[in-house]
């Protein structure tokens, strides 16, 4: 009997390892890294914890003295719809539509479940959704569950508003696209692209969706998963900043041209906590209350979490806040003019920058042209895995990214930096990068690159 349970198990193993073996011969097999940073003197370089918050006395403080008095502070016990909704879940909504401007809220346990539940539910069939390529994978899986035609899902490419528009063009010379009361076209669009570090030239995107579409037809979706917190007065993100956030019924309710009319904060990032909030109009809340897989069945986030999110959130409305959001800009700039001198003078195939997108500016704001200093850089390189263990050994953390999570041939290692990183840190790892390019010339020009010492270490 024993027998037979383990043979039939390692008969399962043997089949999925040799897929395993197969993604490892390409190179893409993925697998957990633990470190712990915080006694091994290592500088993480991975973290989306912008503002470091997760480090933040205050914050534990706060957090500490919220549980302490309050009468719920762990499980919610039960999905919003049956034992989970509680006062605390709708006081923490208001507050987010209020804060975030919007006319209504709904909490998710991530973005990812959040995005999941849009896709998947509010796009009708008939209706037409145009994303950006690099749109994150939660929207895909969305959208493969949802009832929209596949030949009605269609990707422009990254960040570029001639491509946007030849999409539309074609749809808009599709039968019934020109009358006000055809299918609504829905645009998913990220403020801040994980993998480039790059904002989308939102504004220029929307004046093209304004040519082809009418208003009334447009629903546009943006994810700030990587902006909540960063971006924008007080951290309430880029369409707040850019007076876009808006796009629901009433007119007045919006401060500027507001065109974005859902957004998706995620709480994993900045906040420096998890789960998610879809700012919305009321009736899109009340359909996804009602259709949404991932929010129906499943338990409503804890009031542990509700608690870490006020608490994070009295931190990045303060001034204390907002000298966190200065001290990264300060580090984004000092970085980027760093990378800039280094990679003047190394060859593109060896480590290069993403192309630069057009400017994404904040007119008024100190930081005028939000998209020249953001705190995620991706550089790409041919060796990313090899560039990584160079960099672990001079005590940084830097992940590499390759397909399939980025297109092949832009391979890459990604910085992210945080406000309480000092500038000597930074000035350390570009001096690390220097080291490696300059090994790496002088390598090449031997001709021995494969059996160079750095490649060897990074074959461990
Ligand atoms: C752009 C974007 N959207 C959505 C998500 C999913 O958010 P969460 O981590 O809260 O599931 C992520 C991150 O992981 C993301 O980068």
């Amino acid at each position: 009997m024993s027998g037979n349970s383990s043979h039939s198990g390692s008969s399962l193993d043997h089949r999925l390892t040799g897929i395993l073996d197969d993604r490892k011969s390409k190179k893409r097999y993925r697998s957990l890294k633990v470190f712990d940073d915080h006694k091994s003197g290592l500088v993480d370089f991975s973290s989306n914890d912008y503002l470091s918050l997760t480090a933040s006395a205050e914050l534990r403080a706060n957090f500490v003295a919220r549980i302490a008095k309050a009468p719920l502070f762990l499980g919610s016990t039960g999905s919003r719809l049956l034992s989970g909704a509680s006062p605390s879940h709708s006081a923490l909504e208001q507050r987010f539509a209020d804060f975030f401007h919007a006319p209504s809220a709904l909490l998710f346990n991530s973005g990812w479940d959040a995005n999941v539940s849009f896709f998947s539910t509010i796009p009708q069939p008939g209706d037409w959704v145009v994303f950006d390529e690099l749109v994150h994978a939660s929207v895909h899986s969305g959208l493969r569950a949802s009832r929209v035609h596949p030949d009605h899902r269609i990707a422009f490419d990254h960040n570029d508003s001639e491509s946007l528009g030849k999409v539309l063009d074609r749809i808009s010379s599709s039968p019934a696209a020109s009358s006000h009361k055809g299918p609504v076209v829905f645009l998913a669009l990220e403020s801040l692209y994980s993998m480039d570090g790059d904002m989308a030239p939102l504004q220029t995107f929307l004046d093209v969706l304004d040519k082809y579409v009418p208003r009334s037809r447009q629903c546009i979706v943006l994810d700030e998963a990587h902006s909540t917190g960063v971006y924008g007065p007080r951290g309430r993100g880029v369409a707040y900043a850019l007076g876009e956030e808006g796009g629901w019924e009433e007119p007045n309710m919006s401060q500027g041209a507001g065109r974005i009319g859902v957004r998706l904060m995620t709480f994993g990032k900045a906040v420096g906590c998890s789960g998610a909030v879809l700012l919305c109009s009321p009736t899109i809340r009340s359909f996804l209350i009602n259709f949404a897989r991932p929010f129906i069945f499943s338990t409503a986030l804890p009031h542990s979490s509700l608690h870490a999110l006020e608490a994070a959130f009295d931190i990045i409305q303060s001034k204390d806040g907002e000298t966190r959001r200065q001290k990264l800009f300060a580090l984004c700039r000092h970085l980027h003019a760093q990378l800039d001198a280094l990679l003047e003078t190394c060859p593109r195939n060896l480590l290069r920058l993403p192309p630069r997108p057009p400017s994404v500016s904040n007119p008024g704001s100190e930081n005028a042209d939000m998209s020249s200093i953001t705190p995620i850089i991706g550089l790409i390189t041919p060796n990313p895995h090899a560039l990584s263990a160079f960099l672990l050994e001079k005590g940084f953390i830097v992940r590499p990214v390759v397909p399939p999570t980025v297109p092949p041939g832009s391979e890459r290692i990604r910085l992210c930096l945080r406000s309480d990183i000092p500038h000597s840190v930074v000035d350390d790892l570009s001096a690390a990068l220097k080291e490696w390019i300059n090994q790496k010339q002088g390598s090449e020009r031997y001709g021995s690159i494969v059996g160079s010492s750095v490649f060897a270490k990074a074959k461990l």
